[in-house]
């Protein structure tokens, strides 16, 4: 049985102009007209792309391969078969500029090390439950279940060697139209990090030519077990590197969230965002109440919650929340099946750790926004459920939409 399938991709928009001098973009900025300056490009069906080049080498020996993705339009993406790490997303802004907009490391030491060793999980693919487990521990079926322990008292995304670490088996999709993907496979064995069932999970990274890069995960079990899965980019629209998100604007497509306790697991409440900073329901700039004593937001030190995304069915594609930065213009809208989404900014960076650019990280340099089931809901039995049992089929799809707004520079 299929539990939930993916959803239709949402219409496609129009692309964008690569650089600022086209006529087209002149005379709409002459026209002074619009806010948004959107405008259709000629995409180059020869510059779509799939390859592949050596990444390094992991302490266990195991080689590591950087795959890129690159469409039509120059948007590319790039990613790891370790962890299935996405290290660079590169977009124009709305003068044509490519910056890679989310944040990583120069090499793969600083993904098998500082990364493990802080909880940062730069770009990683999350499993088996992205987000906490209160006290590593649920009951399934009647039996209690005890998972690795990597959080103190709780288990974070998958406890001490989640799908973060693992050497995913990549290959090139083929016959896809107006786009290039790849599929990254994994088979986790029955008892790993305490989880029951042999899992298989497929992740398909797809980048289309109207600059949406779609993530879908589907698994099959053959133990009945639970699963939470996403991907754990972390983005700054103005490029990594560039400073503080607390500028760019979110709104979140959710009326209501799952509020936590001190050991940052859902109390089990569903509560209004309204009267709470957490209410982006119309849009905000990130930072303007980020510094608010509002107890979920000392908590989190900052935004760290679930939003509970509007109209969730299972299977229907729907926004969940759209960021914007108006100094590059760059826009990210993500759409997704999935009922929730963790929207973390960055609050535990702390300026141990420098980017490819070369800068350090500090808190608020960047926002993840990880689509997924609530935390902890194998204990939470009012939450959609994320057991898997055999016969059924996980498929959830995420997509994020790359744009720009505002009008092009003149020179
Ligand atoms: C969690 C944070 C955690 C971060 C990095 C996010 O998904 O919600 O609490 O600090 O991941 O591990």
């Amino acid at each position: 049985m299929t539990r939930s399938f993916a959803a239709p991709m949402p219409r496609p928009a129009y692309t964008l102009a690569r650089s600022g001098r086209s006529l087209l973009a002149r005379s709409m900025i002459s026209l002074g007209a619009l806010a948004a300056c959107m405008m259709i490009s000629t995409p180059d069906a020869s510059a779509r792309a799939f390859d592949s080049k050596a990444f390094g080498t992991l302490s266990s020996g195991q080689k590591v391969q950087r795959y890129t993705l690159r469409n039509a339009n120059g948007m590319s993406v790039q990613f790891l078969s370790y962890g299935g790490i996405i290290t660079a997303i590169n977009v124009p802004d709305r003068n044509g500029r490519v910056a890679n907009v989310v944040l990583g490391f120069a090499k793969l030491d600083g993904y098998e090390t500082d990364s493990a060793h802080a909880n940062i999980y730069f770009g990683a693919l999350i499993g088996r439950y992205a987000n906490r487990l209160a006290n590593g521990t649920f009951v399934l079926d009647g039996q209690t279940i005890h998972t690795t322990v990597n959080n103190p008292p709780n288990t974070l995304h998958g406890g001490l060697v989640g799908f973060d670490k693992k050497i995913w088996q990549v290959r090139k999709l083929s016959g896809l139209s107006h786009a290039v993907g790849a599929e990254l496979t994994l088979t986790s064995p029955d008892g790993e990090e305490g989880f029951p069932g042999t899992l298989h999970v497929t992740v398909d990274y797809v980048l289309d030519d109207s600059n949406r890069l779609s993530i879908r995960y589907r698994a099959t079990t053959d133990r009945p077990t639970v699963l939470n899965l996403t991907n754990h980019s972390y983005f700054n629209l103005g490029g990594e590197g560039s400073g503080s998100i607390e500028n760019h604007t979110l709104q979140i497509n959710a009326d209501t969230f799952t509020p936590v306790d001190h050991a940052a697991i859902p109390t089990g409440q569903i509560a209004p965002v309204g009267s709470t900073p957490l209410d982006f329901r119309t849009p905000h700039r990130i930072g303007e109440r980020l510094r608010d004593n509002h107890p979920q937001m000392l908590i989190g030190r900052g935004y760290d919650h679930n939003w509970i995304i509007n109209g969730y069915d299972g299977r229907t594609q729907r926004l969940a929340a759209t960021v914007t930065d108006p100094a590059s213009g760059r826009t990210l809208s993500v759409s997704t099946t999935q009922p929730g989404i963790q929207v973390y900014t960055s609050n535990s960076l702390d300026g141990t750790y420098a980017g490819p650019s070369g800068h350090a990280y500090r808190q608020t340099d960047a926002i993840a926004l990880e689509t997924q089931h609530y935390p902890d809901s194998p204990n939470h039995p009012a939450f959609p459920t994320t057991t898997l049992r055999p016969g059924e089929a996980f498929d959830h799809t995420t997509t994020f939409q790359f744009g720009v707004t505002g009008a092009a520079a003149t020179q």
